[in-house]
């Protein structure tokens, strides 16, 4: 991923010496000439840092590098606040509004560069651990879970191996790795009581687990590696017919690759075992499934394909489960509705 630079300077001719020297050394770099613009910049841009200078038209450098900081998915991005002659900004100041770096004059040319490099190899480093940080953290997620360890894991390989059957680009089916691993990250704020409570949750239970797609998403918000990740994590449990959660999205305005994943992700969640109930067999899965598309919960088309994949090719994705086809206990869920008698949970 190439490395992004926001240069915020109502200066034309500054901006455009900044730009010739950071593009020299082979950063993409992007100029805003103002404090609004640049916080808008900054979300769809996610630049990897920010050199801001202290005068704008429309706001004080040090005002912007508060508003950047007291977003979180700013928090990590190393901001440059540098002084303009008349500026009052002072090296305090810029620290106390979470500067990463304060220049009270213009640096020469390979002081500046030194400084970023110095600054993006940090913000590179912190970001490698965050990332170490947030999947060992999934890991314990999956570890405190006694009924089944390995559910993200599974939900990961078989949402890729799904996604190339479907052609999705590179991109997504990295966010699906990524994403299987971690869509169910925000349940370490959930308490194990409700979690794995054996027996149905009650209204105040079920809304507390319904936070876990917006707290994964809080927490893996900060790092612009995850970025493309954060619509799995938020709206896994989205339905088509907006009937789902955190957003009430309907059809097509949940992603693709996130209607790929809740289908990996349901089928995994219904071959395995639960607090609540005992694991079904792929073909009773299957049959879920269909039903939630026909209740308009999933992408009926999507569900077609994931059961052609699965029954088409023997070893082919949901078959990574420990079930294998055809198990004895269809008998125990035939003769109704199998997704009424599931009860599946909120999660
Ligand atoms: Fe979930």
């Amino acid at each position: 991923m190439a490395v992004t630079v926001l240069v915020v300077d109502a200066d034309p001719r500054s901006c455009a010496d900044w730009g010739a020297l950071l593009s020299d050394r082979g950063y993409d770099v992007i100029a805003a000439r103002d404090g609004e613009a640049a916080l808008k910049l900054c979300l769809s841009l996610r630049p990897d840092l920010i050199l801001l200078y202290g005068l704008l038209p429309d706001m004080c450098g040090l005002e912007v590098c508060r508003r950047l900081k007291a977003d979180p998915r700013n928090r990590l991005t190393p901001v440059i606040l540098h002084a303009a002659l008349g500026d009052i900004s002072d090296a305090t100041s810029a620290f106390c509004a979470g500067a990463d770096d304060f220049w009270g004059y213009t640096p020469a040319p390979w002081e500046a560069l030194s400084r970023v490099h110095s600054l993006l190899q940090l913000k590179t480093y912190i970001d490698e651990q965050a990332e170490s940080l947030l999947f060992s953290l999934a890991q314990r997620i999956e570890a405190r879970d006694w009924f089944d360890g390995m559910h993200c894991v599974r939900v990961s390989n078989n949402a890729v191996r799904f996604g190339k059957g479907l052609g999705l680009c590179q991109k997504d089916l990295d966010a699906l790795r990524i994403g299987g691993l971690l869509h169910d990250i925000g349940k370490i704020g959930i308490p194990d009581a409700i979690l794995f409570k054996a027996g149905p949750l009650d209204a105040y239970e079920t809304k507390i687990v319904m936070e876990h797609p917006i707290i994964g998403e809080r927490m893996c918000a900060p790092l612009k590696s995850f970025r493309d990740v954060l619509p799995l994590i938020r709206h896994h449990h989205e339905r088509m017919d907006g009937s789902g959660y955190p957003d009430s999205l309907c059809g097509e305005q949940i992603p693709l690759a996130v209607r790929a994943l809740q289908i990996v992700d349901i089928c995994d969640a219904l071959t395995s075992d639960r607090s609540y109930r005992r694991n079904l067999s792929l073909p009773s899965a299957l049959l879920v499934l269909r039903e939630e598309a026909e209740l308009g919960w999933l992408d009926g088309a999507l569900v077609n394909q994931f059961a052609s994949l699965v029954i088409g090719s023997e070893g082919s994705v949901a078959l990574d489960n420990r079930r294998a086809l055809g198990s004895t206990e269809g008998a125990r869920w035939s003769g109704s509705s199998l997704s009424g008698r599931l009860s599946r949970r909120a999660g």
